[in-house]
């Protein structure tokens, strides 16, 4: 049975939040804030029961967060109905609490970024010390004492401190503290030491700021778009298929070949330049060949495959990529590629500024390009960041 108890208390209304519904239950970047704050949770080293303290119209929804985050531990989740000041509702919390518990955290839903390292750095704090623990962080504006509208004094604040939650306790102490008290306290650790308990500071994290206001969750989307890691490799693919036309010049790879029956198409009908600028839009993220080089633009009609590189590569360097590799593959009866392979792989390679290998097949007289109705080019590219 576990020793330690996190209350995380979500009751409240976020009247200043205005987010029509209670606020443990406002999505943070698509994420109800409670799921958010219970993923720091488990996160956590210690195992604990967890005792959620949820509005009374919220209590299924908060279950069904409760699960979905918990998983297989789900069992060590309570979900309870909470009271009119947050002060009652840890109360209700603490009502819940299995026998086993002997450390008791408090926290906010509404510190819903909170990394898991602190819930280990006050339980552990808890654990050494017996006193009761918050994190604390250092007040960097300077502070006045004022009356009316008037300074008094410059209050020295190297001795003064921003608290947060998880606040940590002794559970025996903390529900005595709670017994007794008859007055509404600003946080746990002031009704604690009311109670004449000695209350620690431990450092404490710029993510477990409490959303409060729409300002609050803005900022927490904002840190939480900073946080999401960006592929710095990525990987795309491309295909074009274009028919013979006998009527035409082949121009393949960028390369003009003799004798060999030309490809149909708007442009020079270069199935391999096609497919390489399609996997290198899609690597970079940048979308597709049709949807950046339109078939009505006079610049591309009749244009050949070069062009069309030359013009994909600005687009992909100009949005912070360069390209790692190219790999190219011709699927056709024809042309054969064999003698001017290396001669193609150089062309390509310098037009893309980075090593193109290309290699060739045939379909085993299936489908179009066993018919030798047209050719058909795959290409994968890697990019980078620059
Ligand atoms: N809380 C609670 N029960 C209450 C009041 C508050 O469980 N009766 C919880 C809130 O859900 C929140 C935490 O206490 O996670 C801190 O409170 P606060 O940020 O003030 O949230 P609200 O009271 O919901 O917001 P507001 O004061 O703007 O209405
Ligand atoms: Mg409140």
């Amino acid at each position: 049975m576990p020793i330690v108890g996190i209350i995380v208390v979500a009751a409240g209304s976020g009247a200043r939040l205005g987010a029509g519904q209670p606020k443990a239950f406002a999505d943070v970047d698509g994420v109800p804030m409670l799921e958010r704050a219970l993923r720091g949770v488990f996160g956590s080293v210690e195992p604990a029961q967890v005792v959620v303290v949820a509005p009374a119209s919220h209590l299924d929804v908060a279950r069904s967060i409760c699960d979905r985050v918990a998983g297989v531990a789900s069992g060590a989740v309570s979900v309870v109905a909470g009271g009119v000041t947050r002060q009652d509702s840890v109360a209700l919390g603490l009502q819940a609490l299995d026998d086993s518990v002997e450390i008791v955290l408090v926290h906010d839903a509404a510190r819903a970024l909170t990394p898991s390292a602190l819930f280990d750095r006050v339980v552990g704090a808890v654990a050494a010390s017996g006193h009761g623990i918050i994190p604390s962080l250092p007040v960097s504006d300077t502070i006045k004492r004022v009356a009316e509208r008037s300074v008094v004094e410059t209050v020295d604040r190297s001795s003064l401190v921003h608290v947060q939650t998880p606040q940590g306790f002794p559970r025996e102490s903390l529900v005595a503290a709670y017994a007794e008290a008859n007055q509404e306290f600003t946080d746990d650790a002031a009704l604690y030491s009311n109670a004449g308990d000695v209350v620690d500071i431990v450092d404490g994290e710029p993510l477990a700021f409490k959303i409060t206001t729409p300002w609050d969750l803005a900022r927490a989307e904002n840190v939480l778009a900073e946080l999401r890691p960006v592929a710095s490799i990525r990987t795309g693919v491309g295909i074009d298929v274009h028919a013979y036309d006998p009527g035409e010049p082949l121009w393949l790879g960028g390369l003009y070949w003799p004798d060999e029956v030309g490809l149909a198409g708007h442009s020079d009908g270069d199935a391999m330049c096609h497919a390489i600028c399609d996997a290198l839009l899609s690597a970079a993220g940048l979308g597709d060949i049709g949807g950046r080089f339109g078939t009505d633009d006079p610049r591309f009609a009749g244009a050949h495959g070069e062009v069309f590189l030359a013009e994909t590569l600005a687009l992909v360097t100009g949005s912070g990529w360069t390209v790692g590799n190219v790999s190219v593959q011709l699927i056709a009866k024809h042309p054969r590629l064999g003698a001017r392979r290396t001669e193609l792989e150089h062309h390509l390679s310098s037009l893309v500024d980075a090593p193109v290998s290309v290699s060739a097949t045939t379909s085993d007289g299936l489908g179009f390009t066993g018919r030798a109705e047209g050719v058909a080019v795959i290409a994968t590219a890697l990019v980078q960041r620059a």
